[in-house]
């Protein structure tokens, strides 16, 4: 078998066997196949898909190309989330944390930006000396230790999504299902954590853009999970993630007496990043230039193409388009204003922030379009579908 014979069979709609998808995550994981027979084949699924078993197979190649970890030693039942990718999505730093204060040990694979959605890992290197490589063994002490480690893919850890994440990335070919549940999946089952909370993103922005596409994704994940022996529960969402079984109180008040934050603050200097910058923002990188986008009109917020801001930011500088690019880690788009807000005209919606005043000027229009102005404020669901292994229910209707 050669990768030529799987680039074939996938072009002309045929499934793989489960030896011919072992063959090729070995090719990806050691070097063995060049990155452009990667690509070809990566396109192929995307363009003619996979089935449910070639999907599993898949999942399960990738996450056996590096260590599996075993976290039955560390007390509590682990528990992981992943977002299959949107814009400004800054869950994890928030959410990872609080569940950790909270006493549920956190053992956490995360991303780089994907496409023109952001990446956590991305986000956690703009801390000075934030380390995202950790060895399997400094992973699983620190989870013992402080009951939370996020970390991304290495040559230890599923480095089969490592090459193939970097990979897509770069050849437009991140929205797939097969390609995302066994990317997403590869890290969950890798991690060792006993229960999943899936975030799938759907709308503009996300990739995938329709509800039903976005169930198909869920179930997928909820099943690759299920039948690994881990409980798995997705939500669907348009922005936001709901913590499914935990009292909100106490959540709250672990979020406003400062318990998250010292625990985001214990995380950062266990990997070596500087734990000042959650009480000094400042100490974050800072583009020259900020500008505003200012509200033409008064009303409500409708809409803010979460897609169209994206490939502002990408424009600045805060994307890739080649897989050893460089993401500029101090520019970008802050939205001052979500859907439903109220605003008054001349208020400021959003703030580019670039290297130079003609790099924000050529991203102006592109931002001040993405939002639209209603004299009536819409209400809008944020919280979509919830898929379990026993089925979907509707949280939206
Ligand atoms: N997150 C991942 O880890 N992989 C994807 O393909 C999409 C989101």
């Amino acid at each position: 078998m050669t990768a030529l014979d799987l680039i074939r069979e996938k072009r002309d709609g045929q499934a793989h066997s489960d030896a011919g998808i072992q063959f090729l995550v070995k090719g990806a994981t050691d070097g063995t196949i060049p990155d452009y027979q990667l690509a070809a084949w990566l396109m192929a699924v995307r363009l003619r898909g996979m089935t449910d078993a070639e999907t599993t197979a898949l999942t399960l190649a990738m996450a056996a190309s590096g260590r599996q970890l075993d976290l039955s030693s560390i007390p509590g039942r682990k528990v992981d989330k992943h977002s299959t990718g949107g814009v400004g999505d800054k869950a994890t730093l928030v959410v990872a944390p609080l569940v950790a204060a909270a006493g549920v040990p956190v053992a956490k694979l995360s991303g780089r930006a994907l496409g023109h959605s952001g990446g956590t890992l991305d986000k956690l290197e703009a801390i000075a000396g934030f380390q995202v490589d950790l060895p399997v063994d400094r992973f699983i002490a620190q989870v013992r230790r402080i009951g939370i480690a996020i970390a991304g893919q290495t040559s230890d850890m599923v480095p089969a999504d490592r090459a193939l994440y970097a990979l897509r990335d770069a050849t437009a070919t991140v929205d797939s299902v097969p390609l995302i549940a066994s990317s997403v999946m590869s890290k969950k089952l890798a991690a060792g954590a006993d229960a999943i909370l899936l975030d799938v993103k759907c709308g503009r922005g996300a990739f995938i853009a329709n509800v039903s596409e976005a169930e198909a994704l869920a179930h997928a994940l909820v099943r690759i999970g299920s039948n690994a022996g881990r409980q798995t529960v997705a939500y669907i969402t348009d922005k936001m993630l709901r913590l499914a079984g935990h009292p909100p109180v106490e959540l709250r008040r672990l979020l406003t007496d400062g318990s998250a934050l010292r625990k985001l603050a214990e995380l950062i200097t266990a990997q070596d990043g500087d734990p000042q910058v959650v009480d000094d923002p400042r100490l974050l990188p800072a583009a020259p230039v900020q500008q505003p986008v200012t509200a033409p009109a008064h009303g409500y917020i409708a809409r803010a193409d979460a897609l169209e801001i994206a490939l502002a930011g990408k424009a600045l500088g805060a994307g890739r388009d080649r897989k050893d690019a460089t993401i500029d880690l101090a520019v970008g788009v802050v939205l001052e204003k979500k859907i439903g807000d109220a605003v008054k005209a001349g208020e400021i919606l959003a703030v580019i922030h670039a290297r130079s005043a003609e790099a924000a000027r050529n991203v102006t229009d592109r931002v001040a379009a993405a939002f639209t102005i209603a004299r009536q404020a819409q209400p809008r669901a944020l919280l979509l579908r919830r898929v379990t292994a026993s089925g979907v229910e509707r949280l939206d209707a």
